[in-house]
């Protein structure tokens, strides 16, 4: 078993449970849906951007445990093309939130060799929230460690109905044919090109569903739920899903 990493900076809670893992099958991409913000804040009493406050800074604390572990990808669903639709208080917040989280966090993540990407559309976002999230992609963009990756203004349905607009006029064109059109060829007209398929998706908050995030890649994932909302969800609960995924058999359809 190959040993797992050093970290810089605060180290994640759960050390015990590191240990107890399986180093050679640790998933390279997690992807995570963010949920029970407002129903956090709400069961004590605080207004529902609390919530998104505090899934702020736990955004941080799995970033560090799942570096820790190796893991290559996280993704985090951040906004969907649906959360739109919120009252405007809550949009606002929720996009002013970046200018809050990547200044105050990027050196460590910097030490730690993280690089910042997003996946999702820039249109519709505000210049500045566009700005702090680039400006961490520019600053991380040589280090080679973990991607953490935002899925923001992302939604699958979209994603795809658009990428197939872009194969079509490609094959209009005459730059592919039609019979090169595969599952791999396709996932290139994806937003999340190049990245890994997920591996495992971890759901909080007890709700049982997929929300219109990464339906073709998450394909053969893994499907993790837990009843805890984000906010409460900590690094010992992160690594009890990665020891219920490395007790499962991926089978792919085979046997
Ligand atoms: C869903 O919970 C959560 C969101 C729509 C927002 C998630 C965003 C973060 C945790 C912060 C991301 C940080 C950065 C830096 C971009 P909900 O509010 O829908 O929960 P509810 O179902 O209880 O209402």
């Amino acid at each position: 078993m190959k040993p797992f990493k050093r970290w810089f900076g605060s180290k994640p809670e759960g050390e015990e449970l590191i240990q107890q893992l399986d180093s050679d099958n640790i998933p390279n991409h997690v992807a995570v849906i963010m949920d029970g913000n407002g129903r956090w804040a709400q069961k004590r009493g605080l207004p529902r951007v609390a919530g998104h406050h505090s899934g702020m800074k736990n955004v941080k604390k799995i970033t560090m445990a799942a570096n820790a572990i190796g893991v290559r990808v996280l993704t985090m669903y951040a906004f969907s093309t649906e959360n739109w639709k919120r009252p405007k208080e809550e949009v606002d917040y929720l996009m002013k939130l970046p200018m809050e989280f990547f200044p105050k966090e990027i050196d460590e993540l910097i030490a730690n060799n993280v690089q910042i990407r997003m996946t999702g559309w820039h249109e519709g976002l505000p210049d500045y929230t566009l700005k702090a999230i680039q400006d961490a992609i520019d600053q991380t963009k040589n280090n080679t460690g973990l991607i953490l990756n935002f899925a923001l203004n992302y939604g699958s349905r979209k994603e795809m109905l658009r990428g197939i607009q872009r194969l079509v006029a490609d094959v209009k064109q005459g730059e592919i044919s039609g019979e090169e059109i595969d599952e791999s060829l396709f996932s290139r007209y994806l937003l999340t090109d190049p990245l890994p398929d997920p591996d495992l998706l971890i759901r909080t908050s007890g709700e049982l569903r997929i929300s219109n995030f990464m339906l073709w890649q998450l394909a053969y994932s893994e499907l993790w739920f837990t009843e805890l909302c984000w906010p409460e969800f900590k690094e010992h609960n992160f690594y009890e899903a990665i020891q219920e995924y490395q007790r499962r058999a991926r089978r792919y359809g085979g046997l």
